[in-house]
C-alpha cells in the first residue's frame, strides 16, 4: 500500500517538464494518490507532463489545469472542479514561484508586487479556497489534511540582490506558521519546505545567464561550483525534494505542523 493511498492533492506550479512540481506529481501517483490535479498558468507541455508522471504506471488520475494563482477566481474554479471530479481535496501544494532579480534600488514597485503575488499571496488564496474542503480530510484518514507551501532557503537567508524573492519567501514562512496555529483544530497541518540549490529547469537558465556574463566559463562549471557549495558536494534533483513532500503529505506526519522542512544539504548553515 502506497503512502498516499487515496489522498486527491493540488500542486501548483506542474506545468514544466523537470521542474519541482511535476516531480512531486510524479511521487505523489507512484505513492497511491487516487488524483493529482496539477496547476499552471502554461499547458504547453501538457501531454509530456501527462506522460512523465504516469511513467511508473501509477493508476491514478492526473490532469493539468490552467490556473493563475494570483487568481482568487481562479483558486475557486480548480477547488470545486478538484471536489467535483475527483471528490475530494486531501493535500494542497503551493508550488509555483517567482523570482526577478535586483536590489532595491533596480526593482519597480511593480515587480516586487508581482513577487508578492505569486510567492505569497497565492499561498493566502490557496489556503482560504481548499481549506474548508480539506478539514473533511480527518474523516477519511486519521492524519487530516496537509498543506506544504515551497518556500526556500530565501525565507531564512538575506541578499541584497534579489530583494522580492528573499522578502516574499520570509512572509511565506510567517503565513505558514500563522495558518498551522489557525487551522490546527480543525486537524490540518501546515508546513513548509525550503529547498536549496535543485536542478530545474528554470535554475539552469538562470546559470546561463550568468555565464554569459562571463561569471563562469560554461554552465557545467557554474553546476560544479553551486554544487561545491553544499557540504554534501553535489546538488538535489527534483526527484531529491519530492520525497520531503511525500512524507509531509502523509498521515506518517499526522504529528507534524508549523515545521520548516530545510531540503539544502546544509548549505543554509554556510551562508
Ligand atoms: N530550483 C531551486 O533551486 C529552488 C530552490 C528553492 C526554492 N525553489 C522553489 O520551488 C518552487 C518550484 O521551482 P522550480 O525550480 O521547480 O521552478 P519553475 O519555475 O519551473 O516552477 C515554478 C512554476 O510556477 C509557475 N508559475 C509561476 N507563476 C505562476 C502563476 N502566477 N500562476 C500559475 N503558475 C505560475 C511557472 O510557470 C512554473 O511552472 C518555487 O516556489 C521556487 O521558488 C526552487
Amino acid at each position: 500500500m502506497g503512502r498516499l493511498e487515496g489522498k486527491v492533492a493540488i500542486v501548483t506550479g506542474a506545468g514544466r517538464v523537470g521542474n519541482i512540481g511535476v516531480a512531486v506529481a510524479r511521487a505523489f501517483l507512484r505513492e497511491g494518490a487516487k488524483a493529482v490535479v496539477g496547476t499552471d498558468f502554461r499547458r504547453e507541455q501538457a501531454a509530456e507532463i501527462e506522460a512523465l508522471v504516469r511513467a511508473d504506471g501509477s493508476p491514478g488520475s492526473f490532469v493539468l489545469m490552467e490556473q493563475d494563482v494570483t487568481s482568487e477566481a481562479d483558486w475557486a474554479r480548480v477547488a470545486e472542479a478538484t471536489v467535483a471530479d475527483f471528490g475530494q481535496i486531501d493535500v494542497l501544494v503551493n508550488n509555483a514561484g517567482l523570482s526577478i532579480h535586483g536590489g532595491i534600488a533596480q526593482t519597480s514597485l511593480d515587480d516586487l508586487r508581482k513577487v508578492m503575488a505569486v510567492n505569497h499571496d497565492a499561498l493566502f488564496l490557496g489556503i482560504k479556497a481548499c481549506a474548508p474542503h480539506l478539514a473533511s480530510a480527518v474523516e477519511r484518514f486519521g492524519g487530516g489534511g496537509s498543506i506544504i507551501n515551497n518556500l526556500s532557503m530565501a525565507s531564512y537567508m538575506p541578499n541584497a540582490t534579489n530583494i522580492g524573492y528573499h522578502v516574499s519567501k520570509a512572509a511565506g514562512r510567517m503565513l505558514t506558521i500563522c495558518a498551522a496555529l489557525e487551522y490546527g483544530p480543525q486537524k490540518i497541518r501546515v508546513n513548509s519546505i525550503h529547498p536549496g540549490v535543485t536542478m530545474t529547469p528554470i535554475l539552469r537558465e538562470g546559470l546561463a545567464d550568468y555565464v554569459a556574463q562571463g561569471m563562469w566559463e560554461s554552465t557545467e562549471a557554474a553546476e560544479a561550483a553551486l554544487a561545491a557549495m553544499n557540504p554534501l558536494g553535489v546538488a538535489s534533483e527534483p526527484e531529491d525534494t519530492a520525497h520531503a513532500f511525500v512524507y509531509l503529505a502523509s498521515d506518517e506526519a499526522r504529528f507534524v505542523t508549523g515545521a520548516s522542512m530545510y531540503h539544502d544539504g546544509a548549505i543554509g548553515l554556510r551562508y
